[in-house]
């Protein structure tokens, strides 16, 4: 399949790992090696909150994991958009199906997202459907979520949003039951289409479009190459600096 020339974007999601800001620094300094050797590559880690005031390396971009709706006050507990910008971030992952299933809806998703553009963070939304069915209900459930998420937000901040498809149904999982890049390619083209509605055609063109969950370094050459994505959303595989090295070096002969 045809594959233009591109700067792909990796980006890790640690989620609540690993333990230590020892081993943190340990693991993001290896993966700052690959990211330096593949400059062609955009990385991004997403360690958990604390980590991110300590680590920092060339060649790699450090993404927060969520972020309060509000912009700061008495939220005991909350971590806000410019606090995580403070500390260091520069992107946020938002929309994740873990802090939808913990009670994010459309409407906080959108606060989310308007908060993490009025502070300067890049955002990267996170979508995809539960399961699938054969009505294509799952399309209907996706176009919602960006409609959701999306519509209302600054139109001229589209180039700080970057999306990333992960069907539900497929984070966590065994790696070789990974989704076919053909299956992906049409999502993309969908999230793209359902983006113009809010965008415009030529903006919606220029979204990047990533793929998330149970990438492997094994899979995640296929979609790489086949999926015409721009990038992926790797879990559990980003704490294991040889298997996501290989997944940024593939990426950079890519490019
Ligand atoms: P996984 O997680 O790669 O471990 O499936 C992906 C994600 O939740 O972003």
């Amino acid at each position: 399949m045809f594959q233009s020339k591109k700067k792909f974007t990796i980006i890790g999601n640690w989620k609540m790992n690993p333990d230590t800001i020892e081993e943190a620094k340990s693991i993001f300094s290896a993966i700052s090696r690959q990211a330096t050797k593949n400059s062609k590559v955009m990385v991004v880690i997403a360690p958990p909150a604390p980590f991110i005031p300590v680590l920092s390396g060339k060649k790699i971009h450090i993404s927060a994991q969520d972020v309060a709706g509000e912009p700061h006050g008495a939220y005991t507990g909350s971590v806000g958009a410019r606090q995580m910008r403070s500390a260091g971030a520069e992107y946020v992952i938002i929309g994740h199906s873990e802090r939808r299933a913990a009670g994010d809806d459309d409407k906080i998703i959108a606060k989310k997202i308007a908060e993490s553009l009025s502070a300067g963070l890049r955002v990267i939304l996170c979508i995809g459907e539960k399961e699938r069915d054969n009505h294509a209900h799952y399309l209907h459930e996706v176009r919602e979520q960006i409609i959701g998420a999306l519509s209302r937000q600054d139109k001229k901040k589209i180039q700080w949003i970057t999306i990333a498809y992960e069907p539900v149904w497929e984070i966590g999982q065994s790696f070789d039951l990974a989704l076919a890049p053909a299956l992906i390619h049409e999502m993309a083209i969908y999230i793209k289409k359902s983006a113009a509605e809010i965008f415009g055609k030529k903006q919606a063109l220029r979204l990047p479009v990533l793929y998330g969950g149970s990438l492997n370094s094994e899979n995640a050459t296929a979609i790489l190459r086949d999926a015409c994505v721009d990038g992926l959303l790797v879990g559990r595989q980003s704490l294991d600096p040889l298997a996501f090295g290989k997944i940024i070096e593939y990426a950079n002969n890519l490019s």
